[in-house]
């Protein structure tokens, strides 16, 4: 047998791991399978939004050449003035990257960033491109504590313990996957200070950034943080159910010249690349002045509005389940009491709900948590879906109490 690269041993994607393969393994017996696994909107019926849709049309031809390795002009200087508008100083147009989803752009700054041994704070539980991304740049991965008890805000004094001399970037996921958290000003601001005398890059993955919900407000890290180096993701995947397009890009921005080296890395990478799907790039003119269709689900009869209240509702009538309900995207990690179930931990949990009430959803391990019995509810699927899972929910951990 041939060995696989050493660069794969801590390579994990529970999401789409073995879980997801038993899954499917009953699909194909003829078992239906709920699956809470993936934020993939598409899937669950959400459309495509018109103006996404005519900006494709129109411009068709436009995407038939490679086009520039940093993404088209058009696109590359509608995100500047996005990103403008949420706070980020200093920025131009050259400053951005596209790329074939954040999970590209993700890979390419690992790569241009880390070297080995250099160590990334991230967060716990963390969305496991970015650990996935660390170990394959040869990079280790130090995880900081997000705290439920504090409405899953980064603990700061874990993250302060956690910084070494060979601490190079923190990574803040916000808002969060998987806790559907928004953080609080203090604790952004809390962040770029110990990136700030520490010499830290941020790397600020803000991808969910127009799913709030509540009416609370998302604050850019990089808004906060205009003297620190700092690099922003963030995409259409999610807010204009394009997944399958793979639009997302980076921002440089902080200190003029400090990134200069980092980012001629990205270049390199970018032009191994050719370009990004030039056809997806087509559509963020138009889809980034359409807030319209995003906001309308956010809001009550709206479909992410209504999938999160029948979600909580039915979780609410289990004894022994607990949740922070999420402010933004569509993640919920509730947690199970482990004293009052027969689980010896969440991946036995998940594997035998899978099993006896053919829901998949993914355990906390899956996004490095360890801490407690958890996992992750995707809420894509229609409220009366979701009602009827949570109360399969119910049902199963009867059968399984102590
Ligand atoms: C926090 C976070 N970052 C990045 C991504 C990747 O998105 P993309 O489709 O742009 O690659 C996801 C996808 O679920 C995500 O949840």
């Amino acid at each position: 047998m041939i060995a696989v690269s050493d660069r794969l041993e801590h390579v994990h994607s529970d999401i789409r791991g073995p879980l997801y393969e038993e899954a499917l393994r009953m699909e194909a017996g003829g078992t239906n399978v709920l699956k809470l696994n993936t934020g993939n909107p598409g899937r669950f019926g959400f459309k495509l939004p018109n103006s996404v849709r005519q900006a494709l049309a129109l411009h068709i031809d436009e995407a038939v050449p490679y086009c520039d390795v940093r993404g088209m002009a058009d696109a590359r200087n509608v995100i500047c003035t996005y990103h403008i508008g949420r706070g980020l100083q200093g920025i131009m147009p050259g400053d951005v990257f596209i790329c074939n989803g954040v999970s590209e752009a993700a890979s390419m700054i690992m790569d241009a960033l880390i070297g080995t041994g250099d160590e990334v704070l991230l967060p716990s539980p963390c969305y496991s491109l970015w650990s996935n991304n660390t170990y394959l740049s040869g990079g280790k991965a130090v995880f900081y504590r997000c705290d439920p008890n504090n409405n899953w805000n980064p603990d700061i004094d874990d993250i302060k313990s956690k910084v070494t001399p060979r601490t190079k970037a923190l990574l803040v996921i916000n808002p969060n996957n998987p806790t559907g958290a928004v953080y609080s000003h203090e604790t952004l601001v809390e962040i770029a200070d110990i990136a700030r005398k520490n010499k830290l890059v941020l790397l600020a993955d803000e991808i969910y950034d127009r799913l709030v919900m509540d009416g609370l407000r998302h604050e850019s890290l990089g808004a906060i943080a205009p003297d620190v180096p700092c690099v922003t993701f963030n995409g259409l995947s999610k807010s204009h159910i394009i997944c399958g397009f793979r639009c997302g890009w980076m921002v440089f921005s902080g200190p003029k010249g400090e990134l200069d080296e980092v980012r001629n890395g990205v270049m390199k990478l970018a032009s191994m690349r050719l370009c990004g799907n030039a056809l997806t790039q087509l559509v963020i003119p138009a889809a980034l002045v359409d807030s319209e269709s995003t906001r309308e689900m956010l809001v009550p009869g709206g479909r992410l509005f209504e999938q999160r209240k029948a979600t909580c509702e039915g979780l609410d009538k289990i004894d022994g389940a607990s949740y922070i309900q999420n402010k933004a995207a569509f993640y919920l990690f509730p947690a199970l009491d482990k004293n009052k179930f027969d689980f010896e931990n969440a991946e036995d949990f998940a594997l035998k709900f899978l099993h006896e009430s053919h829901v998949l959803v993914i355990p906390g391990n899956g996004f490095d948590w360890n801490e407690d019995l958890r996992f992750r509810i995707v809420m894509l699927p229609e409220p009366a879906v979701l009602s009827k899972a949570m109360d399969d929910l119910k049902y199963f951990l009867s059968k399984h109490r102590r």
